[in-house]
């Protein structure tokens, strides 16, 4: 099929799912799906068989990103596994925050690294330091590893399959702590739409007003005497509740906005 009948077809299903079809998802489809450097090249042309597979999965509402296995993050195509948290654009905003705060020669852990966007970032911006990755998911432990292989970072990155609040019971020699940990409110899984509900739950509720899941890691931290910058990522609307944590009384704290003018980072000092 041409590339302009193979738009039109992935255009129609997009619109069935959206409501709406946005000419960056259509031209990523075609370039991550079907490998077109460009999504108006006449001269190219599209398997039928792959692009009706392709047309479907999207009507059954499965995001672009896992049909494609990629997602693009400060300009570099991330593998994306499926059941794995898919990266937003904002947390791009936390790595620049990121590369700026955390101190020369820091040792960095990331609480929950999804498809490594992060912590991969941070070490290719930053050669200086070494980064410890853990996640809950095994899946996602993998899809990092393959990430920080493709962009020969994997040498100065260790990763962990595990609960970060156990994980955190041994000793760790870390003195900066990045995270987009799970901040949805509860309530959030029955009104956010059909295509946020294929990503897997672990990675999107923080507990009863969102702010449950930072809390526990900030008690953890204080208990094990943690020393350094805690730098994370959180739902503007909960503000309050996560400054209800005593730690905001008595700590440095900086907020950022991100790209979209939202409150969003918060880089607390312990
Ligand atoms: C919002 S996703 C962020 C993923 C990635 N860092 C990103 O920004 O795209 C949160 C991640 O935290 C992980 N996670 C949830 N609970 C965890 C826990 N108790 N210990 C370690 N990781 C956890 C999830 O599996 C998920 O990958």
């Amino acid at each position: 099929m041409d590339v302009f009948s193979a738009r039109r077809v992935i255009k129609e299903a997009l619109l069935q799912v959206y409501g709406t079809s946005y000419e960056h998802d259509v031209c990523f489809v075609l370039k991550y799906c079907f490998g077109l450097s460009s999504c108006w090249d006449t001269t190219a042309n599209v398997d039928d068989l792959w692009l009706y597979r392709v047309a479907d999965d999207i009507k059954k509402s499965i995001p672009i990103q896992y049909i494609c296995g990629v997602e693009e993050f400060r300009g570099k195509p991330f593998f994306v596994f499926p059941d794995v948290f898919i990266p937003r654009e904002e947390t791009e905003d936390l790595v620049d925050i990121a590369l700026e705060a955390i101190p020369e020669d820091a040792h960095v852990l990331e609480v929950g690294v999804g498809t490594g966007v992060i912590g991969v970032s941070i070490l290719m911006g930053r050669q200086d330091i070494n980064v410890i990755g853990i996640d809950i998911n095994p899946l996602a432990v993998v899809n990092t590893f393959v990430n920080a292989r493709k962009f020969d970072v994997v040498s100065r990155l260790q990763l962990y399959h595990a609960d970060v609040f156990s994980f955190l019971e041994n000793y760790l020699p870390v003195n900066f702590i990045v995270s987009n940990p799970p901040y949805l409110p509860d309530g959030d899984r029955f009104t956010v739409d059909n295509l946020v509900n294929k990503e897997p739950e672990a990675a999107l509720y923080g507990g009863n007003n969102g702010v449950d899941f930072i809390h526990c890691l900030l008690n953890k931290l204080v208990d094990m005497h943690f020393h350094g910058g805690f730098l994370f990522e959180f739902d503007d609307t909960t503000r309050d509740s996560l400054e209800k944590h005593e730690i905001f009384t008595i700590s440095r704290v900086k907020y950022y906005r991100d790209r979209f003018g939202k409150e969003r980072f918060a880089l607390v000092w312990l």
